[in-house]
C-alpha cells in the first residue's frame, strides 16, 4: 500500500517485546514456562501495514493481544507514539487503548448477537466520547455506507447478515473510534475464498481514506502479499525475517521463509524455486531445541545453528535470523 514512508515518525514501536506465560504440566510436575512471544522488535509508521506470518502457535495472537494493550509484555517495551504504554494511568491507558483497536478471526462470535448493528457501533462511542446522538448517529451512518453496507442495515442483527457482511460490521466497530492503528489477527481466514478479496480490498480501501496502520496477521502468505508493506516472519515467538515485502518475496533468505514460500503453490508460480520442505513437526515452545530454534527442521542446518541461537542481523536491506545466510 503506502511507500516512501521512512520520513514519517514511528507510531508504534516494540522493542523486545516478550510474553511468557507458566503452564501447569500435570499435578507432581513442575510449571513450565512458554516463550510465546520471546523479544520481537519493529516499528510501524502511519499508513503502513506490517504483515505477521507463521505457522500455529508461533506468538502471531499473543503479539495481537500485546499490540492492543489487552495484555501486559513480560518484558520490553511498547511505544505508542513515542509514549511507553507501561507507564500509562487508567485514564491514560483508556485513551491509548482506542488508538488501538483489534478485528477477530471470527465474525460469528466476534459480534453480539443481541445487538443490532446501530448499538453495536454506537456503544464505544457511547463510551469513549462526549459526541451527541446526532454527531454518533452521522458518524456511524457515514461509516456502515463506507464498508460497503447501507444505512439500513442499522437496525438488523449480527445473524441476518453473511460472514463477509458480519466481517465488514467488526471492520466498522474497529474503526468507529477512528483508531491509528488497527490489529487483524487472521481476519479472512474464517470467510469463503470468495468473499477474502472484497474484504482484503476493503481494508485497502479503508487505509487510503483514513490513513490507519494495520498489523495484519495471516498465514496465508497470497494474503501477505495481497496487503503487506513490511513483513515478519516468525518462528516460536521469534522474527526469522522482517522487512520490506517486495524484498523479501522477491527473494526471501531465511530457509523458514522459503520453506513457507515454496509451499503457496500460487506463489510466483512461472519462477518457482526449488521446493524446501520442512522436516518434523512444529516443537513444543515448552521445549524449543537449543540454539537455533528451526535447526531441527532446516535444510541448512550446521553444527553451530544446535549451539548458539541467531541473531536478527542486516542482510541485503533486511532483517534476518539465520546463522548460514
Ligand atoms: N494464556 C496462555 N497461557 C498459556 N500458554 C499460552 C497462552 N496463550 C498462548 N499460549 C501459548 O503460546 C504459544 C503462542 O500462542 P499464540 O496463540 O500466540 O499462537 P498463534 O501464532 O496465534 O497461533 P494460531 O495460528 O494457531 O492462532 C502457544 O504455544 C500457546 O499454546
Ligand atoms: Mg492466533
Amino acid at each position: 500500500m503506502a511507500n516512501e514512508q521512512t520520513s514519517q515518525p514511528v507510531l508504534l514501536q516494540a522493542e523486545n517485546l516478550s510474553r511468557h506465560y507458566r503452564v501447569s504440566q500435570g499435578l507432581l510436575q513442575p510449571k513450565a514456562t512458554v516463550r510465546a512471544l520471546d523479544g520481537v522488535s519493529f516499528s510501524l509508521r502511519p499508513r503502513q501495514t506490517l504483515a505477521v506470518v507463521g505457522e500455529s502457535g508461533c506468538g502471531k495472537s499473543t503479539l495481537a493481544r500485546q499490540l492492543t494493550l489487552i495484555e501486559p509484555p513480560s518484558a520490553g517495551r511498547l511505544l505508542l507514539g513515542g509514549e511507553a504504554t507501561a507507564g500509562a494511568d487508567g485514564a491514560r491507558l483508556k485513551t491509548l487503548r482506542q488508538q488501538v483497536q483489534m478485528v477477530f478471526q471470527n465474525p460469528f462470535s466476534s459480534l453480539n448477537p443481541r445487538k443490532s448493528i446501530a448499538a453495536t457501533l454506537d456503544e464505544p462511542l457511547l463510551i469513549n466520547t462526549a459526541l451527541s446522538k446526532a454527531e454518533r448517529r452521522e458518524r456511524i451512518a457515514a461509516l456502515i455506507t463506507q464498508v460497503g453496507l447501507r444505512p439500513e442495515h442499522l437496525a438488523r442483527y449480527p445473524h441476518m447478515f453473511s460472514g463477509g457482511q458480519r466481517q465488514r460490521i467488526a471492520i466498522a466497530r474497529a474503526m468507529i473510534l477512528q483508531p491509528r492503528i488497527v490489529v487483524a489477527d487472521e481476519p479472512v481466514s474464517a470467510l469463503d475464498v470468495s468473499i477474502q478479496a472484497q474484504i482484503l480490498n476493503l481494508f485497502m480501501d479503508l487505509q487510503e481514506q483514513s490513513g490507519t496502520s494495520y498489523v495484519f496477521i495471516s498465514h496465508n502468505l497470497s494474503v501477505v502479499e495481497h496487503v503487506a508493506d513490511e513483513v515478519m516472519v516468525m518462528y516460536l515467538g521469534r522474527a526469522v525475517e522482517l522487512g520490506e515485502k517486495r524484498r523479501i518475496f522477491a527473494q526471501p533468505l531465511h530457509p523458514y521463509t522459503r520453506a513457507l514460500m515454496s509451499a503457496t503453490p500460487a506463489l510466483h508460480a512461472a519462477e518457482r524455486r526449488e521446493r524446501v520442505l520442512l522436516k518434523g513437526e512444529l516443537p513444543s515452545p515448552l521445549n524449543p531445541p537449543s540454539g537455533c530454534a528451526f535447526h531441527k527442521r532446516c535444510p541448512m542446518a550446521v553444527a553451530r545453528c544446535a549451539q548458539g541461537a541467531p541473531l536478527l542481523r542486516e542482510v541485503d536491506g533486511r532483517q534476518v535470523a539465520c546463522h548460514q545466510v
